[in-house]
């Protein structure tokens, strides 16, 4: 979900004001995914290196995680269950607190999953499904320790605001995955960009590799 900084500097606002934008977008496109009936969205919300931004921009980040409970509140609308990748335990007890009652509120729905990472590293996650498959007793895949245990890996990756790189989102999961970059900032991206990406992946061929 890039750009929300440079949305915001555009309009002479605080780069939070872009983060808390990029939220309701989020909101949105979980909604038209729903609509188009795709069983699974996700969002790349923070990173296991955001973290490292200055301590204002991680603060209001770790406050608008506070909006989980109203982004709960609108997947139930959709029927849509939510999903956490990564790592919550570095968030204070009470954002932890919230995440956690957020998931368990929409746990029993059925009309797709939201996924939303939150400090997630695409390495981190590689390397902590190798140490619990090392301690497991082999009889599960090693893809079944990834938080996305169970899911099918993603048909489309799209980046918004420009910059045409993973930044270690999905390492695992995005091997045949079709990507597509943007210029559009997150917080103006719209049901109708989504639509024409989707059209433009079905022109793709995917083979594989076979
Ligand atoms: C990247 O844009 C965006 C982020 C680092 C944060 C995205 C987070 C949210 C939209 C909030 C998530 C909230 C909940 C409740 C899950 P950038 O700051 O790198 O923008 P720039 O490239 O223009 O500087």
């Amino acid at each position: 979900m890039d750009g929300n900084g440079r949305w915001a500097r555009e309009r002479l606002l605080p780069r939070n004001s872009g983060h808390k934008e990029g939220v309701k977008t989020m909101v949105r496109i979980a909604k038209a995914c729903h609509e188009l009936a795709l069983p699974y969205v996700s969002f790349y919300a923070f990173s296991t290196e955001n973290k490292f931004r200055p301590a204002s921009e991680v603060k209001g980040l770790i406050s608008l995680m506070g909006r989980i409970g109203e982004v709960s509140d609108e997947l139930i609308k959709y029927d849509m269950r939510l999903n956490i990748l990564g790592d919550i335990t570095y968030f204070d007890e009470r954002t932890q607190a919230l995440i956690v009652e957020s998931v368990q509120k929409t746990s029993s729905l059925k009309g797709g999953v939201v996924n939303i990472a939150l400090n997630y590293g695409g390495r981190d996650e590689i390397i902590r499904a190798a140490q619990l498959y090392r301690d497991s007793d082999g009889s599960k895949h090693v893809e079944e320790f990834l938080y996305t245990a169970g899911q099918p890996d993603p048909d489309i990756l799209i980046r918004t605001g420009g910059e045409k790189r993973l930044s270690n989102f999905m390492l695992y999961q995005l091997a045949y995955t079709e990507l597509f970059f943007t210029d559009t900032y997150w917080p103006d991206f719209s049901q109708e960009e989504l639509n024409s990406i989707i059209a433009e992946y079905y022109k793709r061929d995917r083979r594989f590799g076979k």
